[in-house]
């Protein structure tokens, strides 16, 4: 391992790290040496993968902010500092724009944007201790563009870019970089009913220029980019991780 790719001295906080590509990311910190805490709602899931892949765990709801304060408590009582804070949790409900609910909006709005902006908010005070840190945000590529029957979705993650970019240039000077990876599809528990859909997954894939959709490891290998010294001089920052399907 390359030495700016070592993390043993670091100490990560994955937020969704318990499935998908929240998984993934722990998974590749993990492999770079660092202490690594996933964190999400569900107990048994945290459990099972805190097991596979050697790190802690702390259950959290990141829309809500006593939940989130309580989180950073227990990481800055047993860690002392933390360096790295991965964002992944979200979730989406797909619903026409003439039908979503006032509850559904509040509930993909709560998670994906409040939640992320909760948890940087919480980290960086941390962080500012140190004068160090990076904060990695999983937008999407509704962060750029539209999605048919997912307003409130591209809602949220329009305001994670937004937010990345504000928070980068505010906490610059505490030496705190923010960026944030774009994923395009990937098969995850939040996309599984997607992939299973014969004709959706053909016009994806034809949207596709490299021909398929990510795997999770490409997000991992992203996040240790991000979470390393490779990338300090990098704020900011939004990278599509599509295969190239909003290039053209
Ligand atoms: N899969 C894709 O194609 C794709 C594309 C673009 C962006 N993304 C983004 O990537 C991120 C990860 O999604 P994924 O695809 O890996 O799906 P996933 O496997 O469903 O992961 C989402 C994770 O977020 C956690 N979570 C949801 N609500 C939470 C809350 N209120 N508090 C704490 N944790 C919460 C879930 O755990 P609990 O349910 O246990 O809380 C789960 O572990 C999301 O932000 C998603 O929008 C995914």
């Amino acid at each position: 391992m390359s030495v700016v790719t070592d993390l043993s001295s670091r100490t990560a906080v994955v937020t969704g790290g318990g499935s998908g590509l929240g998984y993934a990311a722990a998974e590749a910190l993990k492999s770079a040496g660092a202490r690594v805490v996933i964190t999400g709602r569900r107990e048994d899931v945290l459990r099972r993968a805190s097991q596979s892949l050697g790190c802690d765990w702390i259950s959290c709801d990141v829309a809500d902010k006593a939940s989130v304060d309580s989180l950073f408590k227990q990481i800055a009582e047993s860690f002392g500092m933390l360096d790295i804070l991965v964002n992944a949790a979200g979730l989406n409900v797909r619903n026409p724009a003439l039908e979503i609910t006032e509850s559904e909006w509040d509930l993909v709005n709560d998670v994906n944007a409040k939640g992320t902006f909760l948890c940087c908010q919480a980290v960086a005070r941390l962080m500012k201790g140190n004068n160090y840190g990076k904060i990695i945000n999983i937008g999407s590529m509704a962060s750029e563009i539209g999605i048919i029957n997912a307003g409130a979705y591209a809602a949220s993650k329009g305001a994670v870019r937004q937010l990345t970019m504000t928070l980068a240039a505010e906490w610059a000077p505490l030496g705190i970089r923010v960026n944030a990876i774009l994923p395009g599809w990937f098969k995850t528990e939040l996309t599984d009913k997607l992939f299973e859909d014969d004709a959706w997954r053909s016009r994806v894939l034809a949207r596709i220029p490299l021909g398929k959709a990510g795997a999770p490891r490409d997000v991992g290998n992203l996040t240790l980019f991000l979470a390393s010294e490779l990338s300090d001089y990098m704020t900011g920052e939004l990278i599509r991780l599509d295969g190239g399907a909003l290039s053209w």
